[in-house]
């Protein structure tokens, strides 16, 4: 489906995130033919451009980034309608001249009137951007044209933060106008796992605590924190992706299965679960943070975080958070939820991993079955995306030894088509208004409330260290260790 005639407006296009992600997605849109030939990008940022030098930066950034084959024909098109608007957000007249070329596209480019913002810039100038587009009418959606607003995470800093941001954005954008990026849920293996879990009969009935012993959802990476120090430092892993992420990659795997594919239904399922979820109640054992050392990744020396630039000696912010978690129905009840991310890991890996409990007797003896273990369902997220079952088997010969083996399905394999990276889909709902694949407000601030206790007793603790290069610090292995368990080790 291509979306109706329409304008992007990019804040912060000077950012990683536009260069790396957005600008490459809408070239690779366009590439794929699902931009409507009427539309047109603007973009919002102080520096003293106009509108070639932005359509310059587009440029490089979507040869640098895109997915898809460069094709110059493709990007000519685009850039006849690439607009830029220079101010700082708090400049009425930048705001006026914003609003006066929407008007001026809809004559020239026949944009319809329909446009999109997309606030890449942090969450301190929400307010300020808001207001503007407030005072200039730019906000509303008419039957006439839409208007929608797209946030980055995360959203606010805790709960009683992101209600307000909440409500400050309902007070400007109708609430189906306003879409709330997480960008893992862009991911097509994430969304593969509802098409597991409910287009198949084999799965379901083992999909619980009857059957699972217990889950692992990891997001592990090898990078440090790149050049995001400020943003960093006073954020830390669990905001940064356990708060939003990982508890969506939670909520996906323990949902109920929703009455219908639809934004609605499947939001609804999802906040159940969120609402559901427990946090321990010994944190000292079951929520651990950790900061990496200097080490060693693939070879190469890697520094300690706080040697990092623009990074406090004496910082005790987390770059790792492993912390177990419970939801608390009749399906999941009494399973753990380990969930763990970290930075400066040894290699980016993101799985859910459903360990089953052990067969209640083995007819074999217990020496030709030493290396049985769990049977496991690991779904890989990134990178290598697929599934894998293992299974216990018998070792070709003459005894009857049993040992652990695995079967792949492997998405390179099973499919030509390339995946779309997670931003040019989610794009592309933004501009067909389709809101499946973004948390509404309630999931976001039922997610809140389960970071605000973990970060209220970690306030007062200082985290772990682990080198570089390692699995994160040792008081997460013990904390499943207790519990008679191991992390896997992707
Ligand atoms: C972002 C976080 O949301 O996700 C980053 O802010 C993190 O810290 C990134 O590196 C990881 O995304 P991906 O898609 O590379 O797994």
């Amino acid at each position: 489906r291509v979306p109706e005639p329409c304008a992007l407006v990019v804040f912060g296009i000077t950012g990683d995130l536009a260069r790396k992600k957005l600008l490459p997605a809408v070239y690779d849109l366009a590439n794929r033919g699902l931009l409507p030939t009427n539309f047109a990008l603007l973009g919002f940022a102080r520096r003293d451009w106009d509108d070639v030098d932005f359509a310059e930066l587009s440029r490089t950034a979507a040869r640098e980034h895109a997915r898809t084959p460069w094709r110059e024909e493709v990007w000519e098109r685009l850039s006849n309608s690439v607009r830029f608007i220079q101010g700082s957000f708090d400049d009425d007249d930048a705001f006026d001249e914003l609003a006066r070329t929407l008007g001026e596209l809809e004559g020239s480019h026949g944009i319809g009137g329909n446009a999109a913002f997309y606030l890449s810039i942090p969450p301190s100038m929400f307010p300020v951007v808001l207001k503007q587009m407030q005072r200039t009418g730019m906000a509303e959606s008419t039957p006439e044209r839409w208007r929608r607003v797209v946030v980055e995470k995360p959203f606010g800093t805790d709960l009683p933060s992101s209600r307000e941001l909440n409500g400050l954005v309902d007070s400007v954008f109708g609430a189906d106008d306003v879409f709330r990026i997480d960008h893992y849920l862009g991911k097509e293996t994430v969304q593969n796992l509802l098409a597991l879990r409910f287009a198949n009969t084999l799965f379901e009935p083992v999909w619980n605590s009857a059957h699972v012993d217990s889950v692992q959802i990891t997001m592990a990476e090898d990078v440090g924190i790149g050049g995001r120090a400020e943003f960093y430092e006073r954020t830390g892993a669990a905001r940064d992706v356990l708060q939003n992420h990982l508890l969506q990659l939670l909520a996906l795997t323990a949902m109920e299965e929703p009455v219908e594919f639809s934004a609605e239904e499947i939001r609804t399922e999802k906040l159940k679960v969120l609402r559901a979820i427990s946090v321990p109640k010994d944190m000292a054992r079951f929520a651990v943070r950790g900061q990496y050392e200097q080490g060693w990744l693939a070879g190469q020396r890697a520094q300690g975080y706080r040697q990092e630039d623009k990074v406090a000696d004496d910082s005790r912010t987390e770059t790792y958070a492993a912390v177990r978690l419970g939801v608390e129905t009749r399906r999941w009840a009494g399973v753990p939820f380990y969930l763990r991310t970290g930075k400066r890991l040894p290699r980016r890996v993101t799985e859910i991993a459903l360990s089953f409990r052990k067969a209640p007797h083995l007819p074999f003896a217990p020496t030709d079955t030493e290396e049985l273990g769990h049977n496991q369902l690991v779904v890989r997220v990134q990178p290598d995306e697929g599934v894998t079952l293992k299974f216990g088997s018998k070792v070709p010969g003459s005894v009857m030894e049993v040992r652990d083996v695995s079967m792949d399905f492997l998405y390179g394999e099973q499919f030509t088509e390339a995946s779309p990276e997670a931003y040019e889909r989610l794009l592309l709902d933004v501009l067909l208004g389709d809101a499946t694949l973004f948390p509404r407000n309630a999931e976001v601030e039922a997610s809140w409330a389960v970071i605000d206790p973990l970060e209220e007793y970690w306030a007062s603790t200082t985290p772990f260290s682990y080198r570089a290069g390692e699995w994160g610090p040792r008081a997460a292995d013990e904390m499943l260790a207790s519990e008679g368990r191991a992390w896997r080790r992707p």
